[in-house]
């Protein structure tokens, strides 16, 4: 048996442990066989490390092995990522994203270590440069997907779910003042996680339920923050307190469900489980769309605001109508409609016929190309 980061795990390996969620839920079990999917939950319920199987490894592997299709090599670039990170736009794109990044960083302290006064318009015009180089063929959602050397846990991560949350409003038709509003609701959710000690949000290791229980407290010490700053619409002080809230009442720190969840919170909530999941792609070779929506579905839909989810996952995917893709059985084939029931399995072509992905039970679309 030995400890293993969730970032170093790689299929196959297996548990030594259960593995329990915040709530103590049961999320995987011991002798578990990993696979690609399975990290990328672990890393989603952010645990930082698990327990794996040594020595007996490989023959409880052939042992339990006829699980899921093997994964695609991890960290092979699919072109279209290869494409993306070519373009000008992406190049203008990364270095405003680094230099606002260094201002971030500075105005987020100065807010959290002396009580400065945030200027909320410049944070703002700040984000909404950073959208202004996507096009027709790079979404701003490509470009965060390929700039996942600077994830860390709050500050990249923060303007991350700004962009997302800006280009979210978009997709539900709010209006100038309500999109910026969630764009500033994203930048300032996670603020909280600065009054967080260090050792806890950097630890490697797996943490202790008590550990958990102060991180989960970020919520409330956001909250505690905004609201100081009276001339902040108080929707922002919301979101930060109430973007781990789920709408079916699952969620942290209040337990809330439905409408009672601020509006901007509810939007935060989902910009920033797909920042999430997404990030956690990095450790897994080419990131998929059609994957992370299908974390999502394997989620439950009934954690988000029913209207809000449907319109982000719909829009996330219809950005790769008509997309090259690669299947899980080998095969190439483009996108030719994306199922409304179930977004994760679209209806795909290939030269020898035409798969619906919703009937094929085994076939899933592996990369983007
Ligand atoms: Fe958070
Ligand atoms: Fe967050």
């Amino acid at each position: 048996m030995r400890e293993v980061l969730t970032s170093e795990l790689v299929p196959g390996m297996v548990l030594g442990d259960d593995i329990l969620n915040f709530t103590g839920q049961l999320v995987f079990s011991k002798d578990f066989v990993l696979t690609d999917k399975a990290i990328t939950r672990l890393a989603y319920y952010s645990i930082p490390s698990v327990i794996i199987q040594d020595d007996d490894t490989e023959i409880k592997y052939e042992e339990i092995k006829p699980i899921e299709i093997a994964p695609p090599p991890a960290f092979e670039e699919s072109v279209h990522s290869q494409k993306v990170k070519a373009s000008p736009n992406f190049q203008k794109f990364k270095k405003e994203f680094e230099e606002n990044l260094e201002s971030f960083k500075g105005s987020i302290n100065d807010i959290v270590t002396l009580n400065k006064p945030i200027d909320p318009d410049a944070l703002f015009a700040q984000t909404v440069n950073m959208t202004t180089f996507s096009d027709s063929s790079i979404s701003t959602m490509d470009m965060i997907q390929n700039m996942r050397e600077y994830d860390d846990l709050t500050f990249a991560h923060s303007m991350n779910v700004a962009l997302i949350c800006n280009v979210f409003a978009g997709w539900l038709h709010w209006d100038a003042e309500e999109t910026k509003l969630v764009t500033l609701c994203g930048l300032l959710h996670d603020i909280g996680k600065l009054k967080i000690p260090d050792s806890i949000i950097k630890s490697p290791n797996k943490l202790t339920d008590n550990q958990y229980k102060i991180v989960k407290t970020h919520t409330i010490k956001g909250y505690e923050i905004l609201k100081e700053h009276s001339y902040l619409d108080p929707h922002i002080a919301y979101s930060a307190l109430m973007h781990h809230e789920r709408y079916d009442g699952t969620g942290y720190p209040l337990g809330i469900a439905g409408e009672k969840i601020d509006k901007y919170a509810r939007a935060v909530g989902i910009a920033d489980v797909y920042d999430a999941m997404t990030s956690a792609r990095v450790y897994r070779g080419p990131w998929c769309p059609y994957r992370v929506v299908e974390l999502y579905e394997n989620e439950g839909f009934q954690k988000y605001d029913p209207e809000f989810i449907i319109t982000f996952l719909e829009n996330v995917v219809n950005t790769y109508l008509h997309n090259d893709v690669l299947l899980s059985n080998g095969e190439k084939g483009t996108i030719v409609f994306n199922n409304k029931a179930f977004l994760s399995k679209p209806i795909v072509q290939t030269d020898f016929q035409v798969y619906d992905l919703s009937k094929e039970t085994g076939l899933h679309i592996e990369k983007i190309l």
